[in-house]
């Protein structure tokens, strides 16, 4: 019997977790068709997934139904204490990429933007127990599409930033991770190709881009749980505190603390990811051109924060009490 690909979604291969049993059926497409590769139950060895991936098996196939155990499996493995870290690290970026891609063409956002509560739970739960744990989430890069890595960097850097400044209070920091991870939603609804053109975008192009905060405000408008500072995290993001940001145009005292969270950290993952057509900043030439920026599109007290974390004279060193954020690496001075 042919089974319809409607009734399946598909995930990286390397979400699979090895040596232990699935809780879900999963299926490779084989000459077009969907075959049943492993049952519920079943064990994967690392061998085995190994071999699959050097054949250039990419994508897994799991019947919807089955998402709950799926995500539950995933779950289960960031929060088992006999995993080691850079195991969990991975999981938690392989649900943050199955979250981000299901927010970018699920037409349920409300849903998977709920949904996405615990993966963000998680992340702040992972940085606060780990020292390095900012780092190695950030060191993560195995995905190719940028919007996917820039959504989680930019959720990351908003907790750890948040962090520093507010301390660690765990709502707070949910809500700024949750809203970094959702920052970008709006771009859904801008023409790809503008989002994947290399290199400088003309007039018109810029205008239709610059929508992005208010289509993704109004995807998330009429949610119920998601709360007003999300929304407004991913409304605010690009406005500047003199007035000159988008697409409000509002003024410092009007743009909530957490979306200045969220536009340092949005630009500084944008200034020092490597593009298509750029290569990335170190750590220490973006803090430079933000500097530069500084006065009137950020927050100096928040930016200044960013900036004593990261210049601190080169080598971060480690010390026990010391708080995590400061171990985010790639605020380490470069050279
Ligand atoms: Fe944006
Ligand atoms: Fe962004």
């Amino acid at each position: 019997m042919k089974l319809a690909l409607s009734l399946f979604f598909t995930t990286r291969i390397q979400s699979i977790s090895v040596d232990r049993p699935l809780s879900f059926d999963v299926f490779l497409k084989i000459n077009n068709e969907l075959i049943l590769f492993k049952k519920a139950g079943d064990v994967i060895s690392q061998n085995r997934l190994d071999d699959l991936i050097k054949h250039s098996v990419k994508t897994i196939y799991i019947l919807k139904e089955q998402k709950q155990p799926y995500l539950n499996s995933l779950r289960a493995i960031v929060k088992d204490p006999d995993v080691s870290n850079p195991i969990r690290a991975k999981f938690i970026k392989e649900t943050a990429f199955n979250h981000i891609d299901e927010l970018f063409n699920n037409n349920d956002v409300a849903s998977i933007a709920k949904e996405s509560e615990g993966l963000v739970e998680d992340m702040v739960e992972f940085i606060s127990g780990d020292l390095n744990a900012a780092t190695t989430l950030m060191k993560l890069s195995s995905h190719d599409y940028y919007t996917y890595n820039h959504s989680v960097n930019v959720s990351v850097y908003s907790i750890a930033i948040s962090k520093c400044i507010f301390g660690n209070d765990k709502n707070l920091l949910i809500t700024a991770g949750l809203g970094g991870l959702l920052h970008d939603l709006g771009k859904r609804k801008v023409d790809s190709t503008l989002i994947n053109k290399p290199g400088k975008l003309d007039a018109e192009e810029w205008i239709e881009m610059k929508k992005h905060p208010g289509y993704g405000y109004q995807l998330l408008e009429d949610v119920p749980t998601i709360s007003i500072d999300i929304k407004r995290i991913v409304h605010e993001h690009h406005e500047h505190i003199d007035g000159t940001g988008y697409p409000q145009g509002l003024t410092d005292k009007q743009i909530l603390k957490l979306s200045k969270v969220a536009s340092i950290a949005d630009v500084f993952d944008a200034l020092t990811t490597k593009r298509s057509y750029k290569e990335a900043c170190s750590a220490q030439e973006a803090l430079n051109i933000m500097a530069g920026m500084a006065a009137g599109k950020f927050d100096p007290e928040f930016f200044k924060i960013l900036e004593t974390r990261a210049d601190n004279g080169g080598e971060v060193t480690l010390d026990k009490n010391v708080d995590p954020c400061i171990l985010n690496i790639p605020f380490k001075k470069a050279g």
